[in-house]
C-alpha cells in the first residue's frame, strides 16, 4: 500500500462518515461570575433606590432576587391586589416598605431612581411610558409589548426621556449563555444555518392553571384598573389570576416562553433584527378550560442568515433546549448544561457511492484521491477529545445577574444587555408567531410600515 493509502478499517470508518461519539465529553463546571457578587461595594451615595410595580408571582421573585444585588434599596411597592402588598413586603424582607395600589404615587416620588415593571403584559406599555416620562429608569418584564404598536411607543418613550431600560429575559445574563456566545463567536461552529429550540412543560402549573386565592374579590382587587386597555367585563378572578390564557392581557406560549428562546438566540448569534417571516402550527389539545391560546405551538422563522424552528408544548415535560447546527460543529443548550460537539471535517474520500463501483474502479478512485489529498490523520480520539460540556453550578440563578446588569447601568449610564430595541425585536417574534397561528397564514414583518402582514 502506498504512503497515502488507508487501511481497510480506516477507509470503512471514514467512508461511512462515522464519528466515534461514544466517549463522554469533558464536563466543566462554570464559575458564577455573578455580576451581582462581583460588583464592588457601592458607596451609600451611589445606592439606587427603586420601586416595584406589580408584585405578583414574578414581582415577588424579582424582589427576592434584588436582595442579592449590592447597592440597591427597595423604597416602595405597588399592586392592584392587596394581598400582594404583604407578599412583596415578605419578599423584600421589609415589613414597613410603603405599599400602594396606584403606581403614579411612586412615579411622583423624587427619591425613586428606577422601577421594576412586573405587571401583566397588557399593562406594560402604560406603566413603562409613564415611568419614562417621570424620569425613572425601567426594568420591564418580558415580553416587552402586548401589541406591535406598544413596542414602538415604548421605544419612543424611553428615547425621548433618555432612560436606561432592561427587558426581563434573564437568560441573556446567564453564565451558560455567555459561554454559548463565546463558542458561537469563536467560529468553532462554522456557519450556522439551522437553529431549533423548545420549552416544554407538563403540569397544570406549567399551563398557568393557578389557584385563585380565597380572599380574591372586587374589594381586594382593583379590577377596573386591571381592565385598563382591555374590554370592560364583570369581575372575573380567573381572568385576573390566569391572564396568560386570554388574548386581552397576554400572548399565550409565544409571549410567555418563545420570548426567552428568541432572546437567547438573538443574544448568542448577535442578531439585531426581527425575523422576516414566520409560519405557525399547533392546537389546543388538553387544557380545554376556556383559554384562548393553544397548548402546543410550533413556529418556523426566516432570518436573513439562518432558519429557526421553535416549539412550546404543555403536554410533555421536555424542559428547555436550544440547538445551533453549524458546518463545523453543534452547540446544544439543555436546561443547565451546554455541549459543544465538533464535527470531523477533515477531507475524506467519498465512501458511499463507490460501493456501487467494481473494486478496480474504486481502487483507481482512491489512488487518485490520495494522490491529490494529504493523508487525513488517523481517526483517533481527536474529535471526541474536543467535545466539551459546561454545566451551571448548583443553585445558580441568572435573575440577580440580569438585575445587577440593569442597576449597574442605572449607576454608570453604560448600556444594558437587553435594551428596548433588543426587547422589542424579541417581542415581535412572539407577535409574528401568534399572527401566523391565528390567521392560519404566513406572517411577514413589514419593517417600513412597522406592521405584520399576511404572507
Ligand atoms: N422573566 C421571566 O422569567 C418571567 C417569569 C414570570 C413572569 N414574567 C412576566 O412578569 C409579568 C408579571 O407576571 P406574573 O406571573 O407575576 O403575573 P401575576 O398575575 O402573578 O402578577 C401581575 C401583577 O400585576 C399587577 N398589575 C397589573 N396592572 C397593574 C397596574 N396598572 N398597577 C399595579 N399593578 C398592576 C396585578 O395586580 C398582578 O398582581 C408578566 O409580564 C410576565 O410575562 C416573566
Amino acid at each position: 500500500m502506498g504512503k497515502h493509502s488507508l487501511t481497510r478499517r480506516q477507509f470503512m470508518h471514514i467512508g461511512s462518515g462515522a464519528l466515534a461519539v461514544g466517549a463522554a465529553a469533558k464536563v466543566t463546571l462554570l464559575q458564577p461570575h455573578l455580576l451581582s457578587a462581583a460588583a464592588r461595594p457601592v458607596a451609600p451615595s451611589d445606592t439606587v433606590r427603586f420601586a416595584s410595580i406589580g408584585t405578583g408571582i414574578r414581582g415577588c421573585e424579582l424582589l427576592q432576587a434584588t436582595l442579592r444585588v449590592p447597592g440597591i434599596e427597595c423604597v416602595a411597592v405597588c399592586d392592584l391586589y392587596d394581598a400582594r402588598h404583604q407578599a412583596a413586603r415578605e419578599a423584600v424582607k421589609n415589613s414597613s416598605v410603603p405599599t400602594t395600589r396606584d403606581y403614579r404615587e411612586i412615579l411622583d416620588r423624587k427619591d425613586v431612581d428606577a422601577v421594576i415593571v412586573a405587571v401583566t403584559d397588557h399593562q406594560h406599555r402604560k406603566v413603562f411610558v409613564d415611568a419614562c416620562a417621570a424620569g425613572k429608569d425601567v426594568y420591564c418584564e418580558k415580553p416587552m409589548s402586548h401589541t406591535v404598536e406598544d413596542g414602538f411607543v415604548m421605544i419612543d418613550a424611553a428615547h425621548k426621556a433618555g432612560r436606561m431600560v432592561q427587558i426581563g429575559s434573564q437568560r441573556v445574563s446567564s453564565i451558560l449563555y455567555l459561554k454559548a456566545k463565546e463558542i458561537y463567536d469563536s467560529g468553532k461552529l462554522g456557519e450556522v444555518f439551522a437553529i431549533d429550540a423548545y420549552w416544554d412543560r407538563n403540569s397544570p402549573s406549567g399551563a398557568w392553571v393557578y389557584p385563585i386565592p380565597p380572599d380574591a374579590s372586587e374589594q381586594t382587587i382593583d379590577w377596573n384598573t386591571f381592565l385598563d386597555g382591555a374590554p370592560k367585563r364583570p369581575f372575573d378572578p380567573v381572568r385576573f389570576f390566569r391572564w396568560r390564557c386570554f388574548t386581552d392581557y397576554g400572548e399565550g406560549l409565544a409571549g410567555d416562553l418563545f420570548v426567552h428562546l428568541i432572546s437567547g438566540i438573538h443574544f448568542i448569534t448577535g442578531t439585531t433584527t426581527v425575523a422576516q417571516r414566520a409560519q405557525s402550527s399547533g392546537g389546543l389539545f388538553h387544557f380545554k378550560d376556556g383559554r384562548e391560546f393553544p397548548d402546543l405551538i410550533e413556529t418556523f422563522y426566516d432570518y436573513p442568515n439562518f432558519r429557526v424552528s421553535l416549539r412550546c408544548n404543555l403536554n410533555n415535560d421536555g424542559g428547555e433546549f436550544i440547538g445551533f447546527y453549524g458546518t463545523k460543529g453543534t452547540l446544544i443548550i439543555k436546561d443547565s448544561t451546554l455541549t459543544y460537539q465538533p464535527q470531523d471535517t477533515r477531507p475524506k474520500p467519498e465512501g458511499y457511492s463507490t460501493f456501487g463501483w467494481p473494486e478496480n474502479l474504486r481502487e483507481q478512485y482512491l489512488k487518485q484521491w490520495h494522490a491529490e489529498n494529504p493523508l487525513p490523520a488517523p481517526l483517533d480520539s481527536k474529535v471526541d477529545a474536543e467535545a466539551e460540556t459546561f454545566a451551571l453550578p448548583a443553585g445558580y440563578s441568572d435573575i440577580p445577574d440580569h438585575q445587577a446588569n440593569f442597576f449597574n447601568a442605572v449607576r454608570t449610564r453604560k448600556p444594558t444587555v437587553e435594551n428596548e430595541m433588543f426587547g422589542n425585536n424579541a417581542a415581535l417574534g412572539c407577535h409574528l408567531a401568534n399572527f401566523a397561528y391565528f390567521n392560519k397564514s404566513a406572517a411577514v414583518w413589514d419593517a417600513g410600515a412597522k406592521k405584520i402582514v399576511k404572507g
